[in-house]
């Protein structure tokens, strides 16, 4: 049975599961809990050029189904990252896949050519959070722009190209070929969905930022609809992220059309269920006498 996947030339996944960007870090707490080389791929915490501070706490909002985020975007910033995190990412059989963004289109472009370095297998390319004021969404909705941003990007690096969508722009599939024909190498599809929550009692909002973004469960449905659009429209692969709990998510996904998943949400509940997931995925391939995991891609019955 063959559970690996081939995103581009130069980035074979030896399983369809990834980790997602934002929560896992950049790796070192995970890693004490597993073996990250069980990992199709290691996508990590979005960074920019210099270090983000994120907005006020709280931040995080446990809701029916999910949580609502409004981190900001928090990181070390790239050159921190280079020369602190990407070492000890280094030691471990999974390709490194690293989130990034810019308040400005050339600082998208900067970031990309600081992370040209050797130990990165692929780049995935941040154009839809919704928790931020610059560097994020405001790139994502607008097909032209999207092509113009990514042209520049594609560019700046020779490391494989992902780029990363949001679900709430007019026509997904138009972002979608954009970032294709501007050369992205893989879409994923898609990012949180904006959301808040409000306490009664205080009458007040619950996150410091007001407004957040929604994950876990509760898009699960909106994330499938997504990657089943943008299969229906660009040739190359699709990376899907939202409420990916199971390995049943993960066919029902691959089914749909991604070719590969982001585990998020599901990892901070319960760190281990990568290794479910994964086990489960080949458990299924078994006992369907599927020979390969990519037999499945596309292969909705209708
Ligand atoms: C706490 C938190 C932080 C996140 N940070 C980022 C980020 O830095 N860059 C990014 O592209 N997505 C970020 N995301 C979005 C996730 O990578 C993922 O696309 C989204 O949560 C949907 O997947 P899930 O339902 O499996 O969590 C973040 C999500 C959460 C919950």
């Amino acid at each position: 049975m063959n559970t690996s996947v081939k995103i581009a030339e130069g980035l074979i996944l030896k399983n369809p599961v990834l980790s997602a960007s934002g929560t896992f870090a950049y790796g070192e707490e995970f890693s004490e809990i597993f073996d990250l080389s069980l990992l199709g791929g290691i996508v990590t915490k979005g960074l920019s050029l210099k270090p983000k501070k994120g907005n006020p706490s709280p931040r995080v909002f446990e809701t029916t189904g999910g949580m609502i985020n409004a981190i900001g975007l928090e990181n070390i910033g790239v050159d921190a990252f280079v020369i602190e995190k990407l070492p000890f990412l280094g030691q471990f059989n999974a390709p490194v896949i690293v989130n990034f963004f810019g308040n400005e289109e050339e600082e998208y472009e900067l970031v990309a050519a600081r992370l040209d370095v050797d130990g990165i297998s692929a780049l995935e390319m941040n154009v839809s959070c919704p928790n931020v004021k610059k560097g994020g969404i405001e790139f994502g909705k607008d097909p032209n722009t999207l092509l113009s941003l990514v042209s520049r990007v594609r560019r700046a690096t020779s490391k494989t190209l992902f780029v990363k969508l949001s679900p709430m722009v007019k026509d997904i599939r138009e972002m979608a070929i954009a970032a294709q024909e501007a050369g992205a190498d893989a879409i994923t599809c898609a990012n949180t969905i904006p959301a808040m929550a409000i306490d009664e009692t205080t009458q007040r909002p619950v996150l410091g930022n007001i407004t957040g973004g929604l994950s876990g469960p509760a898009i699960k449905p909106v994330a499938l609809k997504l990657v089943w659009d943008v299969h229906q429209c660009v040739h190359i692969p699709i990376v899907a992220s939202g409420g990916i709990n199971t390995y049943h998510d993960v066919i029902q996904f691959l089914l749909a059309g991604a070719s590969a998943v982001e585990v998020g949400s599901a990892s901070l509940r319960d760190p281990l269920c990568f290794i479910d997931i994964i086990e489960g995925t080949k458990a299924y391939l078994k006992e369907h006498s599927i020979q390969s995991v990519t037999e499945l891609v596309g292969k909705l019955i209708i």
